[in-house]
């Protein structure tokens, strides 16, 4: 064993499961961002935890309107998955800059991504300031997705993203290596 730094560990111990975060401000103006860090924290009811950065545009959304679909693309959307990871929503339409046609949500204000292999539509209950992020805790109030749609992304830390396929060999997909 030897003392590892924490970029070095979180790399090591990739990948993470790769969602899209749809949030919206009061105004209605949507907006994306790539999320690694989330989880599943309860099986009933079901419920999620979300990690967003304080700066981060979405952060501001999800403290206006406290709604968010976790979605997960497929690697046919990698190009514009990777985009909402790397720019913000304060410097434009990232619907539109990813090429992503926003899907009306059936239970939340905030769209879906049309095409994801699932999206969890969720109502946040409780939120916690971290060290530099913002936790917040969600119910699942709808599931809805594409079966037939290729298998989701994975990140790499924060240096790319990658599909598994149903062997397990990795492919790569748009990243910054
Ligand atoms: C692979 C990857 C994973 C990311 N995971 C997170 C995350 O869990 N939480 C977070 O706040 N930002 C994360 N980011 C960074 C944001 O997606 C990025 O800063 C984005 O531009 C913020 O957009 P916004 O300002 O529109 O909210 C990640 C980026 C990448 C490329």
């Amino acid at each position: 064993m030897q003392v590892l730094d924490w970029d070095r560990a979180l790399t090591l111990l990739s990948p993470h499961n790769y969602a899209l975060l749809s949030t919206q401000e009061a105004s209605g103006r949507s907006n994306l961002m790539g999320l690694g860090w989330w989880t599943i924290v309860s099986w009933s009811p079901p419920q999620v935890v979300v990690s967003v950065g304080q700066g981060q545009h979405s952060r501001h959304c999800l403290d206006e309107v406290p709604e968010f679909v976790l979605n997960f693309p497929s690697v046919s959307q990698a190009k514009g998955a990777w985009l909402c990871g790397t720019v913000s929503g304060r410097d434009g339409d990232k619907f539109q800059m990813a090429g992503f046609k926003p899907l009306a949500s059936t239970q939340v204000r905030p769209p879906r991504v049309d095409g994801c292999t699932v999206a969890f539509e969720c109502r946040v209950s409780q939120r916690l300031v971290t060290g530099d992020h913002v936790l917040y805790l969600a119910d699942i109030v709808a599931i809805s997705g594409n079966p037939d749609a290729p298998m989701h992304l994975y990140s790499i830390h924060y240096n790319k993203l990658v599909g598994l396929d149903s062997e397990l060999n990795v492919t790569d997909a748009p990243g910054r290596e």
